[in-house]
Parts: structure tokens; C-alpha cells; sequence
């Protein structure tokens, strides 16, 4: 225990050294070595992990204390005026008619990603915009206090449920797995697979910046069935990644860590603005992190009462903002929101 301790200092000596060096200081908040020490977490007993996680949590805190403090001016957001008087002699601005509207990008795009896991067997469910904790963290295995609760960054409302607890905005997909276990749990028994994907809204109280919205949408992809491997989870994804981009792709897979899946991964693309040469949009990585996934933790089965002795399966959720971004050569996600004509008649 004295070793991992030590760890927690180190890390922090390290990020603490690294967040001048950053552009978006926030960036810190979403290191590796964070990451890393949620890993080292699930290695230990129960009593280590109270001492370990709560080292880890102060250390998150210490670190955002610190860049809450680095905000600068040029970031901060003005307020509109709402009660600017209307000029009634301005001329009418130029709107698109209504017969000359068109579908969002992110609308059109959703509607093609669907058509491709349709084509592959998965069934299409919707999320909602407010839910509780017991499914964003509970059936995810994120017990309570646990320190990767805080890196959703939730919305919470003030009203609470039964437990006490404020709902959420929900921060990602994954808040319908456990519905979507449960739903189509017969099919197991029926001897089919579960196989669902779930594209829609999800919110995050976070920075923003080129590949950062508070509102952006991801897809959700459930399969479970006997003997499923993480060779198909790869699979799965490139075969949509083919379709989806029509050409092959520049891939790379991190391992990762998320509660809920074990082991889990991340996918990201090279990044087409500057071809790994480093840019603002990505960062300065030349990847760009695409999505989540990993074999479905057994006691996310659990909670949906599937035996984990008998079925596997694999989840991953993408953001669908950056496969849009990717696809199109757009370098800023906030154009999706920002109501510009300019930038949706390209789409129309
Ligand atoms: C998740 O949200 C996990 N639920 C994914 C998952 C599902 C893992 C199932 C395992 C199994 P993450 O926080 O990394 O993971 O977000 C997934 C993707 O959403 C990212 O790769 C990115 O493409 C997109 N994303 C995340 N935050 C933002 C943001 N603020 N703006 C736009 N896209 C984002």
C-alpha cells in the first residue's frame, strides 16, 4: 500500500510539472497516468481501496482546483443581451426558407450509422435525456463513492429520488445497458444473441473546446451471447468503420479503463487534419480518441440477471460528433450547434 502511495505523489509531481505545458490546461484532468491509477484500484483489496481511491480522488480535486483557477479571460463566456431593444427597421436577415430546410448533418448521419448496424443485426433503441444514478453508475459497477464517478462530470438535478440522489443528465449510452440486457434477456434463452445499438444525446459539464460540446451524441452497441471474444469486438467495429468511412482507416487501440468493461479499450483515428503531424483540433496527438469498449464486466450481467458463467459479450460506445467531424473535414464540433447557415447549407 505504501507503494501505491507513493504512486498517487508521483503522478501528481508529473501532472502538476506538465499543466503549463498544456494548451487547454483542462486537458490534465483526462491523463493517462489518472487512468492508470483507476486501474491499479481494481487490483486491490477493499480496505487498500478506501485509502487508495480517496488518495485519488483528492488528487483529481487538487488538480482541478488548480485549473479552475487558470481560466482565462479570452475563455470566459460573455452573456447575451436579452433585452437588446429590436430594431423594427433592420432588413429581414437571410434565413433559408422553410421549402429550402434541411436535415442537421448529425441527424443524417445517425440515420446512415443505423441503416449499418441494422444491416449487421442490431436492433435500435433510444436513450433518455434525464435518468437515475442507479443506472449511469450503479449497473455500470461504479458503486457508490467510486472515484470514476467524478469523471463523467455529470448534470444533477436538485431534486432527488428515494435514495437521496439528484437524477443525471445522462453523460454517456451506457446508461441503457442495463435496460437493454434486461429487455432482451429472452433472447439468450431462446438460444440468440442480444445484439442492440443506441444512438442518441448525452451531456457533460465539461470545457469546451474544437472536439469538446457539453451536448454531443454517441452510440451505444450491446452484444451478448455464449463464447463472444474480443476478436469480435474488433471485428464488429472495423467492419462499421469500413462501411462508415467507405476506405481503410488508420486505427490504433489503446487499453483502457472503464468499470464496466474488462478488458476495456480505446479506438482512436489518426487525425485527418494533420495526418499525425500534430494540430489544434487534435491536440497536438495526431489521433483522435473515437470511442470506448470492452468485454461487458460480469457484474454488469449480474445486475441484468445473466449468468457471466455462461454468456459474454462486448460493448462500445463512439462519439458520433467526431466519426461526423472525421467524415467531413469539419475542425470544430461546436459548428454543430451554432446554428450557422453557412456551415449546414453544406449539408443540405
Ligand atoms: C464513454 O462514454 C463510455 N461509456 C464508452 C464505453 C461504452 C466504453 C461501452 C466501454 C463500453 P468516453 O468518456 O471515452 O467513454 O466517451 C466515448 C466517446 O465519446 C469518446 O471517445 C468521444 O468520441 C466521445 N466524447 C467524449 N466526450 C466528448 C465531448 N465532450 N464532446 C464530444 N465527444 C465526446
Amino acid at each position: 500500500m505504501e507503494y501505491a502511495h507513493d504512486d498517487v505523489r508521483h503522478v501528481a509531481e508529473t501532472l502538476f510539472a506538465r499543466i503549463d505545458k498544456l494548451e487547454n490546461p483542462r486537458d490534465i484532468l483526462r491523463a493517462k497516468e489518472i487512468g492508470e491509477l483507476y486501474a491499479r484500484l481494481r487490483t486491490l483489496n477493499d480496505d487498500q481501496k478506501a485509502t487508495f481511491g480517496a488518495e485519488v480522488n483528492s488528487l483529481k480535486q487538487a488538480l482541478r482546483k488548480e485549473v479552475s483557477g487558470r481560466t482565462s479571460v479570452a475563455d470566459e463566456v460573455r452573456a447575451i443581451d436579452v433585452t437588446a431593444p429590436m430594431d423594427v427597421n433592420c432588413s429581414v436577415p437571410n434565413f433559408l426558407s422553410h421549402e429550402a430546410g434541411s436535415e442537421h448533418p448529425i441527424t443524417k448521419e445517425i440515420a446512415l450509422i443505423t441503416d449499418i448496424f441494422a444491416a449487421m443485426g442490431f436492433t435500435v433503441e433510444e436513450s433518455r435525456e434525464l435518468d437515475d444514478q442507479y443506472h449511469m453508475f450503479e449497473t455500470l459497477n461504479f458503486p457508490k463513492g467510486h472515484p470514476a464517478r467524478d469523471d463523467y462530470d455529470t448534470f444533477t438535478t436538485v431534486q432527488t429520488d428515494a435514495d437521496g440522489e439528484g437524477f443525471v443528465a445522462p453523460a454517456h449510452t451506457s446508461t441503457m445497458q442495463n435496460r437493454i440486457l434486461k429487455k432482451y434477456k429472452a433472447n439468450l434463452e431462446a438460444n440468440e444473441a442480444i445484439a442492440a445499438i443506441v444512438p442518441d444525446r448525452v451531456f457533460r459539464n465539461e470545457d469546451l473546446d474544437a472536439r469538446h460540446e457539453h451536448t454531443f451524441y454517441q452510440i451505444e452497441g450491446v452484444y451478448v451471447a455464449k463464447e463472444v471474444t474480443a476478436g469480435m469486438l474488433v471485428a464488429t467495429l472495423q467492419e462499421f468503420l469500413q462501411a462508415y468511412y467507405q476506405k481503410e482507416l488508420d486505427v490504433r487501440m489503446n487499453p483502457y479503463y472503464f468499470p464496466f468493461t474488462e478488458p476495456s479499450f480505446e479506438f482512436a483515428l489518426s487525425c485527418p487534419f494533420c495526418e499525425k503531424a500534430g494540430c489544434k483540433v487534435c491536440g497536438h496527438e495526431g489521433w483522435i480518441e473515437l470511442l470506448g469498449c470492452g468485454l461487458i464486466h460480469p457484474n454488469v450481467l449480474k445486475a441484468a440477471e445473466i449468468d457471466p458463467t455462461v454468456y459474454t459479450g462486448f460493448a462500445f460506445g463512439c462519439g458520433i460528433d467526431r466519426l461526423v467531424m472525421m467524415k467531413h473535414g469539419i475542425e470544430d464540433i461546436r459548428l454543430f450547434h451554432s446554428a450557422k447557415l453557412e456551415f449546414l447549407r453544406q449539408f443540405a
